[in-house]
């Protein structure tokens, strides 16, 4: 089997993994009509204040694909976890993307972005994330979450007055204010886990975490800042080095808040540079395999568990509409094509 099918095949594995998944997960929850209304609400409330760019996701809409390996850097973390990302080497399908749901938001403009990670282990096993630059969510439920936006597809005024009552939003706004504003290239910047999760080892003994993927080394800004500019930095910066992502895992202090993603664990904590994320290449959405991909952050294998964190739960349950919505949009577009 060429490098090619392999990657083909484990694509198809992972989207008939995450649309089972999802299938399964709504099918369970079908008596809970208010967790499903709700979810259904926050995507209509990201289509108004976005708009649809058919066939695409409804947050962070523009980005881009690559590939690439997640090795093992410190073994100390085995006393943990025993996934299997953290003993043999696992295949990455990635994705890139800026924040919010506009189809092109310029590049040369500071914004805030993520990262997705389809990550399959030796013996298949499939790791799903999505992190973003963001230290801290604005709000701690799911429900805060839509009366936000709902907020935002409404009015300016309406996100005033929601931001006068809620003290999480006052906090994250001071905390992002005093955050420096640098245009770093995708490469260049670190992303977090924000929800925490638990590594599980073989006792079934769980620690709660959070992660980050820190760049290795300081990555710069190769060519002139444009509205697209990030694809063609991040293939000159492959051509004349690296790009290597830490995974730094933090372990929880006995008095952090582990279910609630809008507060900051802060002070002294152990964090062991877990493994090693690799870029091998990068492809557009188009060409690439990440498109697809429904990167919810509860499929993990054994040693990897979620949290009991609401906002989770809520991703997982408006990431499946999303993806329900933007893969039957795709079947029309190419219908229309043919
Ligand atoms: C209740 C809270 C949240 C809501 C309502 C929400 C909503 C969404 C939606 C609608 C999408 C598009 C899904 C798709 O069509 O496939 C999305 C994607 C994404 N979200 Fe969230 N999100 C939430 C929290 C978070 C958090 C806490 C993080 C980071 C830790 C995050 C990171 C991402 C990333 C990186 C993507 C892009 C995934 C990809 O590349 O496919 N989101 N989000």
């Amino acid at each position: 089997m060429s490098n090619k099918t392999i990657s083909r095949v484990t694509k198809d594995r992972v989207i008939r993994t995450v649309i089972g998944c999802s299938t399964v997960l709504l099918t369970m929850q079908a008596p809970m009509a208010s967790a499903d209304e709700a979810a259904l609400n926050t995507i209509d409330s990201f289509e108004k204040i976005f708009g649809v760019t058919k066939g695409k996701r409804r947050n962070h809409t523009k980005g881009f694909c690559f590939n690439g390996t997640l090795t093992l850097n410190d073994a100390s973390i085995l006393a943990y976890s025993n996934s299997e990302l953290f003993t043999g080497q696992s295949e990455v399908i990635g994705r890139l993307s800026h924040k919010g749901g506009k189809s092109a938001p310029s590049d040369a403009n500071i914004g805030q972005y993520g990262m997705s990670l389809a990550i399959t282990t030796a013996s298949n096993g499939i790791n799903l994330m999505s992190m973003n630059t963001e230290d801290f969510f604005p709000v701690s439920t799911p429900e805060a979450f839509a009366e936000l936006m709902r907020a935002k597809a409404t009015s300016g005024d309406a996100v005033k007055a929601f931001a006068k009552n809620s003290p999480e939003l006052q906090r994250y706004a001071a905390h992002m204010a005093k955050r420096p504003k640098v245009l770093k290239p995708y490469e260049g910047i670190t992303f977090n886990s924000v929800n925490s999760f638990y590594l599980v080892d073989a006792n079934n003994k769980k620690t709660a975490v959070r992660w980050s993927f820190i760049p290795s080394a300081t990555q710069s800004i190769n060519v002139e800042p444009s509205q697209d500019f990030f694809y063609e930095n991040m293939q000159y910066s492959l051509d004349k080095g690296e790009v290597v992502w830490d995974m730094a895992i933090t372990i929880a202090n006995a008095g952090d808040v582990i279910d609630n993603a809008a507060i900051q664990w802060v002070g002294e904590h152990k964090k062991i540079i877990a493994a090693k994320l690799r870029v091998s290449s990068i492809s557009t959405e188009e060409a690439g395999q990440c498109d697809d991909i429904n990167y919810d952050p509860m499929v993990l294998s054994a040693g990897l568990e979620p949290s009991a964190d609401p906002i989770l739960q809520a991703r997982r349950n408006i990431y499946a509409i999303g993806l329900s919505k933007r893969l039957t949009e795709k079947q029309h577009i190419s219908k229309d094509e043919k």
